[in-house]
């Protein structure tokens, strides 16, 4: 299954994406987390796109069709991948039209007021990648992660600023993309605001996938 996961930043696109990876056997591919592994890391690329992920921008179309083209083109994506976060703009759409052909587009629906709820209680544990909320997903100890209790930390655009920015970013570039893959069939709507395991059953009746 050839897929793409879009949606407002902080509708679960990583959280569901992990998920139905795993059920379906398919790399989760997400072009924030290549980015922040290159930031952290303090690669080339990850000098180039911190100032732009801090503050919420989209990272030149160039650099990350490029980068997407590449990991496509590993064995493990040969049967399928959920990509998450790619395409995030009209000319990044054009380019993954002619590198493949894609199954589904799930488009996660998820109101402003429970996005911003959401990202400002988000935590992640920087080694793996591994997501909580304060919320709605706490780890076992407060400020630790489950499996290395190892500390959670804050992502830098999930501060304030950068997150009016990123949902302005989403209407702006982003929220075409709807129109754009409707009008050629693929896309799905998913209500995300139920609970993950719900949003998952959901997914997961969708896909056909055995729940996880
Ligand atoms: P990226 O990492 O893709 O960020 P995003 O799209 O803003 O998505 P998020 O990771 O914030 O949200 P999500 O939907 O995955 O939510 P999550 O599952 O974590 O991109 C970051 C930056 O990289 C961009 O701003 C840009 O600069 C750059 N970039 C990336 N791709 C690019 C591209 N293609 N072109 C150009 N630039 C690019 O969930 C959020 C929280 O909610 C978590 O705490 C989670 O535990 C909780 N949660 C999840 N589901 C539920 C639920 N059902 N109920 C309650 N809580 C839930």
């Amino acid at each position: 299954m050839k897929m793409v996961f879009l949606g407002p930043p902080g509708a679960g696109k990583g959280t569901m994406a992990v998920r139905v990876a795993d059920a379906a056997g398919i790399p989760h591919i997400s072009t924030g987390d290549i980015f922040r592994f290159n930031i952290k890391n303090e690669t080339e690329l990850g000098k180039k796109v911190k100032a732009i992920l801090d503050s919420g921008e989209l990272v030149p179309d160039t650099v990350t069709i490029e980068l997407v083209q590449d990991r496509l083109q590993k064995d493990d994506a040969a049967n399928g991948f959920i990509l998450d976060g790619f395409p995030r703009t009209i000319p990044q759409a054009d380019a993954l039209g002619e590198m493949v052909e894609l199954d589904r587009v799930i488009n996660f629906e998820l109101s402003d007021v429970e996005v911003v709820k959401r990202l400002s209680g988000r935590r992640v544990h920087p080694g793996s990648g591994r997501t909580y909320h304060v919320l709605f997903s706490p780890p076992r100890v407060e400020g630790k992660d489950d499996e290395t209790g190892e500390p959670l930390v804050q992502r830098d655009d999930d501060k304030e600023e950068a997150i009016k920015n990123r949902l302005n970013v989403y209407r702006e570039q982003t929220q075409p993309l709807i129109d754009y893959y409707r009008s050629r069939g693929k896309l799905v709507d998913l209500d995300s605001a139920p609970s993950p395991d719900n949003v998952y059953a959901a997914l997961a009746e969708l896909l056909g996938l055995k729940r996880a």
